[in-house]
């Protein structure tokens, strides 16, 4: 690819959306100007900005930019080349807008997941059916560039496992009930109070966020069309600090994890809570850190790990995807043309594993025999168990299981009130090997 002339033309920038990221790209434009240009080859300039109200006090001087109160005639501008649309929400404007962009021939720049999630086959087809670009590198995993690093760096590997924690609010939640010993609701109530929730709290702490980012990963790293309707999703509100400590004294975290896998079950897409090795990179992810491991035919395993959201990193990711439109670069949107994707056929079910139960037993003789019986006649074997003292009549029992199905974990689930002897719902965990 040769590098553009240093007087080509300023590519032009339509910003919707002046929240935590559409600020923070402001910022990044405006404090790194010249670095821009010297690294592009050209100027990297704002014609016009749009959000919900104009009066809003904002931490950025706009009025050097034209202003918009809609999106969609934002993004139709003449002086506009690439709309970026920071505004977030899978219908509703953000998707009028992105496809007005296209169609009025402009490239596009995003960091919404959800729409991606949603329609990203769509909008990717329209988009090379009329020569433009859409990058995303921001809707996954904020500041860290992991679709650069599949779509480009690993373009040569065939891989095998996308696996992480995407999903920073409830790693937080997870770390921090863990080291200050409070229980779910209270460091839910926190992370609102800090502003890490997303408006809808059950896309973090539902699995849904987490779930429509390793639904972009899966596509690209396997050439699939989108399903994120194929994500088996599960959040954290049954996590309770008891689990967590119990889980540690058998050598484990707890982490919301997705894992991407194809097997010869067909696209195995998963975003649910399981154990980790403690001494694990995965394990020792604390805080609102995100990390992905990617693992190809040839490379191997690679981590990345970096900050999943905020101002600075998620605008680091957008104006990685302007300046690589600035230098030429063209690539189909999620690494190969979306019409040669193929339609997966979703696993029905997860590759055998061990688990973790957690299972509240009548303290009392036979029951935990019983038990035993019902794990034993599903056909889980038990590799090892822990029962903890109890000051009421219901003994915690954590039993870790040898490798299974998770249709014999729910089977055998399934027989526990028969027995008479469990009190409450159980918990079953997965048990990754990362
Ligand atoms: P935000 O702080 O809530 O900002 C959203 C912006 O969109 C606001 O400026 C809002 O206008 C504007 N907006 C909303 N509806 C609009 C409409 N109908 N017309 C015009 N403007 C509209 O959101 P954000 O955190 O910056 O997130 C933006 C996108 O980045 C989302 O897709 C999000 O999922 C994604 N993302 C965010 C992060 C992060 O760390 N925040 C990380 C990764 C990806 P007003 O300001 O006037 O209300
Ligand atoms: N709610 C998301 C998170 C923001 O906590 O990771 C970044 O996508």
């Amino acid at each position: 690819m040769s590098r553009p002339a240093l007087e080509s033309p300023a590519l032009r920038l339509g910003i919707a959306g002046l929240g935590t990221v559409g600020i923070g790209v402001v910022k990044i434009i405006q404090r790194h100007a010249q670095m821009l240009s010297a690294r592009t080859g050209r100027a990297i300039t704002i014609s016009a900005v749009c959000a919900r109200d104009q009066n809003k006090a904002r931490d950025a001087d706009l009025s050097g930019y034209a202003w918009e109160t809609d999106a969609v005639a934002l993004a139709r501008r003449e002086d506009v080349d690439v709309f970026v649309e920071l505004m977030g929400g899978h219908e509703g404007v953000a998707k009028r807008a992105t496809e007005a962009a296209l169609a009025a021939g402009k490239d596009v720049v995003t960091a919404n997941k959800a729409l991606l999630a949603h329609h990203g086959q769509a909008l990717a087809e329209t988009a090379e059916s009329l020569g433009r670009v859409i990058r995303f590198e921001a809707a996954v995993a904020g500041g860290i560039p992991v679709i650069k690093t599949l779509t480009e760096g690993l373009a040569g590997n065939q891989i095998r496992r996308v696996m992480g924690v995407m999903n920073g609010t409830c790693n937080y939640i997870l770390t921090r009930m863990e080291e200050a010993g409070l229980p779910y609701d209270t460091v839910f109530e926190e992370a609102n109070q800090l502003g890490y929730l997303e408006a809808d709290p059950q896309l973090d702490v539902g699995g849904i966020d987490a779930g429509h980012k390793l639904a972009i990963l899966a596509s690209i790293a396997f050439g699939t069309r989108m399903a994120f309707d194929d994500v088996k999703l599960e959040g954290i509100g049954r996590i309770s600090i008891d689990d967590i400590r119990r889980a540690g004294d058998m050598g484990y975290k707890i982490k919301l994890l997705g894992v991407a896998q194809k097997t010869g079950r067909g696209l195995e897409q998963r975003m649910t809570p399981c154990l980790v090795p403690a001494t694990s990179p995965l394990g020792q992810l604390s805080g609102g850190t995100n990390m992905l491991v990617l693992e190809g035919d040839s490379v191997g395993q690679i981590v990345l790990r970096g900050a999943g959201a905020g101002e600075g990193p998620t605008a680091s990711a957008v104006m990685g995807d302007v300046m690589d439109i600035a230098r030429g670069l063209r690539l189909p949107t999620f690494g190969q043309p979306a019409n040669t994707l193929d339609s997966a056929t979703p696993a029905i079910a997860s590759a055998p594993a061990a688990y973790y139960l957690r299972i509240n037993l009548s303290d009392k003789p036979g029951s935990l025999a019983k038990v035993a019986a019902a794990l034993g006649a599903a056909g889980v074997s038990i590799s090892r168990m822990r029962q903890y003292g109890n000051a009421n009549m219901a003994a915690p029992v954590l039993i870790v299981t040898h490798k299974t199905t998770r249709d014999a974990i729910d089977h055998a689930i399934d027989a526990f009130p028969a027995t008479g002897v469990v009190e409450g719902d159980p918990i079953a965990l997965r048990i990754e090997e990362v």
